[in-house]
């Protein structure tokens, strides 16, 4: 299958559409660098794929060196990270300043607030992130770790500003379907606002025959499914996260290029509808 073979999906209202599957990189930093350029070059072989990386990950820098290898059809998103003294306008554009330097761009496709804090209204956060946009140097903004009451608070701010919400990103995988109950699920379709899904894999729980009592129904139903379709047991966990809501886009993370292109084959070919209820089923049964 082809890059041309995949469809897109938007980051809600902004105009941007990336692959419906995006690749995380908080293990870059540490990982082989040569493994790194070339998982970098499978998924930009793909398409706009999303990646996704954060200025406490230290891995900017990685990334960086990679779209400077080019060619870069990737949409690269980075997070701020708020802590009290830190969370003003003031600070948000210097951190953002900060991670334009170590991914060497003059501006960051999808710019998040990496999660909210007690004692801190949203409405600061909304404050730094329409900055950002106005300053040309973040294209959308997002927010992650957000219950669905602070993204409705503060996608309202924005909306006021005319800056669309983008993104949620949330702990979504089949072992923690807490933003299908939680109201943030229900949130983003409301919102159009994408769903991006970090821990897909459950930090590669979901990649495996067998995990104990807990998962072994769950990752028994995945693995007969996977026969079925001579996929991967994380092939059909990603699949079925794209099959659950038309605005969730998972990131698994990947440090090797046979992975980024296993996760890539997850794409182009959709569960049957007995075989989806058969994983949400066992799924229900096995996660939090
Ligand atoms: N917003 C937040 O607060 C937040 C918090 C945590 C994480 N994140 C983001 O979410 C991303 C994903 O998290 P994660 O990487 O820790 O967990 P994950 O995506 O659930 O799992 C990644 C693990 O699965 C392995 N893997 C990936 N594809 C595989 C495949 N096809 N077959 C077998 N194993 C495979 C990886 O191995 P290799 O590394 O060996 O390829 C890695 O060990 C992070 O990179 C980060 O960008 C966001």
């Amino acid at each position: 299958m082809t890059s041309a073979d995949h469809d897109t999906r938007p980051l809600g209202r902004t105009g941007i559409h990336v692959l419906p599957l995006g690749i995380g990189t908080n293990k870059w930093r540490r990982a082989d660098r040569g493994a790194v350029l070339q998982t970098y070059r499978t998924i930009d072989d793909a398409g706009p794929c999303m990646i996704d990386t954060a200025e406490i990950y230290f891995s900017e820098r990685v990334v960086g060196d990679c779209l400077r290898a080019g060619p870069a059809r990737a949409v690269i998103a980075s997070k701020f990270l708020p802590f009290p003294g830190r969370t003003s306008p003031r600070g948000l554009m210097s951190a953002l300043d900060a991670s334009l330097a170590r991914l060497g761009l003059e501006t960051i496709d999808l710019y998040y607030v990496h999660f909210p804090l007690p004692l801190i209204d949203v409405g600061v956060f909304a404050e730094g992130l329409i900055e950002a946009v106005n300053s040309g140097k973040v294209r959308a903004v997002g927010v992650a770790n957000f219950n669905a009451n602070q993204m409705r608070r503060i996608a309202d701010h924005l909306a006021k500003a005319g800056v669309p919400l983008a993104a949620n990103q949330v702990n979504y995988s089949l072992l923690r379907r807490g933003a299908e109950t939680n109201g943030v699920l229900e949130a983003c379709r409301e919102l159009d606002v994408a769903l991006v899904a970090y821990f897909p894999l459950a930090s590669g729980r979901l990649t495996q025959p067998s995990d104990g009592m807990d998962t072994k129904e769950l990752l028994t139903c995945l693995a007969d499914v996977a026969r079925a379709h001579n996929a991967s047991i994380s092939q059909v966990a990603l699949n079925w996260l794209l099959a659950r809501d038309s605005h969730v886009i998972p990131i698994p993370g990947a440090t090797k290029p046979h992975h980024a292109r296993a996760n890539l084959d997850a794409l182009g070919w959709r569960l049957s509808e007995t075989e989806f209820d058969a994983i949400d089923r066992a799924s229900a049964r096995g996660g939090t």
